[in-house]
């Protein structure tokens, strides 16, 4: 796989794009080949990753967002917030979160979160939160 991000990753968003690709490489992805990395720093400045993890019965797929979301709140309980979110797609384009993700990252992260998402040889992109996701469903 390729491997490393580009080089125009902003330097605040650096750490946590390392570390995306770094989870990346532990994808269980052997249906799709779509490798993905997450990394996340909370609020209280811990960091946490997640890859995607694919199952025979295709519904079952976890994304690579989930998961860290998931092993953030596993680790720092129910008021665990997003500070800053970076992924990486092991392919030749970028990829945005999906639907799904976006909606969980919403419930953990506002609207100005940045998020960071790339892949080898592209230029990364920058968002946030509420751009990815306006008038986010809440309770
Ligand atoms: N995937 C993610 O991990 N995150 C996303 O935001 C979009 C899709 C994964 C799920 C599946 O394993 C593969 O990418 C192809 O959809």
């Amino acid at each position: 796989m390729n491997a490393s991000h580009d080089e125009s990753v902003p330097a605040d968003m650096a750490p946590l794009a390392d570390a995306a690709v770094a989870a990346a490489r532990r994808a269980y992805a052997p249906y799709s080949k779509f490798h993905v990395g997450c990394a996340l720093r909370t609020m209280e400045g811990n960091v946490f990753v997640g890859c995607n993890v694919e199952n025979a019965s295709y519904g079952l797929t976890i994304c690579a967002e989930r998961n860290a979301i998931a092993a953030a709140v596993a680790e720092e309980g129910a008021g665990m917030r997003i500070a800053a979110l970076a992924v990486w797609v092991d392919a030749s384009e970028t990829f945005p979160p999906c639907g799904a993700c976006r909606q969980v990252i919403a419930e953990f992260a506002g609207p100005d979160v940045p998020v960071l998402y790339h892949a080898a040889g592209r230029a990364p992109v920058r968002t946030s939160v509420g751009e990815l996701l306006p008038q986010a469903f809440r309770l």
